[in-house]
């Protein structure tokens, strides 16, 4: 069975956000039910750069008005092909944004474009070997893919092969929305601009128009897909998540054990496993040293360290810990940080590690290897977010027993078991979760990490079931499986 994973971002080409990470990971997670993904990215300089060997295998004269062609390379052991279009994609630094940080104005040409590849390419536009390769299902990820089940649905002549999707929403909030007037340029019938259709608050929504025309929608947590049929969660789309009913389904992204395994990864000062914590607390040291915080002797001295590895959005909440930084300091914790995104709260991070030298540190930045240095050093994460589909840095928390702390929502309150009285004497608790993030709940949960921390042998038990769980690709794998070939019976 052969699927066309279509995404604007995937490790170990380009990456954002988690969405890189679950997009990289897909191809090998389901290669062991016997498909074969192939990937479709867009050709940014750093994704041609990494290609290597340029073999086109398809050429556009024009893609929605674009000269394109398509290359073919591999990610891991799974085919890779890249959308070519220069007028589209030859822009350095982010995906996304042009160097004043605003998204760029032709977003929806650029990914449109992208989508309408993906649909030709699904039905056959690329020959193999003297042969139209045909793909049995394909899969879309956010808006960026969004109009690709659109263009299958509407967009193709009648003799094309009729080719089942999904959609698989890895946040809500971002709906890829424009403006009327770019309709009439997707090259879509008429019928096509309606409120059943691409139609959404009088422009075209691009995640919407993937909604209603895909087969089957995903979103990437069993909790997060309940929470999107709710006008809190669903950012407007609620009532279309609610109407497609059973269509709708919620599967957990799983981590590369390869990458995230303090017992291997080269990128930790001192490597461990659940037997041997003891020799956790070297990267603890030299996370102090690094950061610069007040470094403490004996394995506790200078309290518990708090890591955040995030974008610094108004999602993940970090407007709150920013409130809450004094009383983590004022409890004997240490917070070192590192992320980038909104100007004020950068700003307020730099002040508050101006405020608590030795006791707050923060990096603005992008450093995957520093990621990696915090979760096998750091004592617990913090995750405040206000919504939150998955998360995937809990579950790189769990697996180095940096224990997550998180708000009780989305993939966070189905991934982490709470400290609670009960928990804690069944012996199952693997971190602590608080209510929907104020001030109130966040200090709390703060104070009874803190105190914890302080029962040692409370705190080694958290760890070690932290590392016990299994948050691999396998059931998740399995899952997507079982959806592709249901969608081709
Ligand atoms: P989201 O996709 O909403 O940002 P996730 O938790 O799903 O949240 O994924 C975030 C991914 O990006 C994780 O792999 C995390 O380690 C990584 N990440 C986020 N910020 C940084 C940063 N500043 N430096 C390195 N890695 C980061
Ligand atoms: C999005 C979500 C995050 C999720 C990731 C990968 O960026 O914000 O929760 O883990 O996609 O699915």
């Amino acid at each position: 069975l052969r699927v066309l994973s279509v995404t604007s971002e995937a490790v170990p080409f380009v990456k954002t956000g988690g969405l890189a990470d679950v997009a990289g990971a897909l191809p090998a997670a389901v290669a062991p039910h016997g498909i074969e993904v192939t990937t479709l990215l867009p050709g940014y300089p750093s994704v041609l750069a990494k290609l290597g060997r340029k073999r086109v295998v398809h050429v556009w004269e024009s893609l929605l008005g674009e000269p394109a062609r398509l290359l073919a390379g591999m990610l891991g052991d799974a085919p890779l092909v890249v959308l070519d279009a220069p007028g589209l994609f030859a822009r350095e630094g982010s995906p996304y944004l042009d160097p004043a940080g605003r998204d760029w104005g032709d977003n929806w040409h650029r990914f449109a474009a992208l989508s309408r590849a993906a649909a030709d390419i699904a039905s056959g536009a690329m020959v193999v070997r003297g042969k139209r390769r045909l793909y049995d299902v394909l899969h879309a990820h956010d808006w960026q893919a969004g109009m690709a089940p659109a263009y299958l649905h509407w967009g193709m002549p009648p003799e094309a092969p009729i080719v089942p999707s999904v959609v698989t929403i890895h946040n809500m909030a971002f709906q890829g929305w424009q403006g009327a007037e770019v309709f009439p340029r997707l090259g879509l019938p008429r019928e096509a601009w309606s409120m059943d259709g691409v139609e959404y608050h009088g422009g075209v929504s691009m995640l919407k128009a993937g909604l209603v025309t895909a087969s089957a929608i995903t979103t990437v947590s069993p909790t997060y897909a309940q929470e999107i049929r709710t006008a809190e969660f669903g950012m407007g789309l609620e009532g279309l998540i609610v109407a497609r009913g059973r269509d709708v389904s919620g599967i957990l992204n799983g981590i590369d054990g390869q990458v995230w395994n303090p017992e291997v990864d080269p990128l930790l000062a001192k490597r461990f496993t659940a037997r041997a914590l003891g020799r956790r607390v070297a990267n603890k040291r030299a996370l102090e040293a690094e950061f610069g915080l007040e470094p403490g002797e004996g394995p506790r001295a200078g309290g518990p360290i708090f890591v955040v590895i995030s974008r610094l959005t108004w999602q993940k909440g970090m407007d709150v810990l920013l409130e809450a930084v004094d009383h983590l300091v004022g409890l004997g914790g240490r917070l070192a940080l590192l992320g980038s995104g909104e100007p004020e709260v950068e700003a307020g991070f730099h002040a508050a590690a101006a405020r608590h030298p030795g006791r707050v540190a923060v990096r603005i930045g992008y450093d995957e290897a520093l990621s990696h240095r915090m979760q096998g050093g750091g004592d617990a994460i913090l995750i405040p977010s206000r919504f939150e589909p998955c998360g995937l840095t809990q579950l790189y928390g769990l697996a180095y027993g940096c224990v997550p702390v998180v708000a009780r929502t989305g993939g966070l309150a189905d991934t982490v078991i709470d400290a609670n009285p009960a928990a804690l004497a069944a012996g199952v608790a693997t971190g602590v979760q608080h209510g929907a993030v104020s001030y109130a709940s966040l200090s709390a949960g703060l104070s009874r990490t803190v105190a914890l921390y302080n029962r040692p042998e409370e705190w080694l038990r958290l760890q070690r079931n932290a590392m016990a769980c299994d948050f691999s690709w396998g059931a998740s794998g399995k899952a997507y499986a079982e959806l592709y070939r249901s969608l081709i019976q």
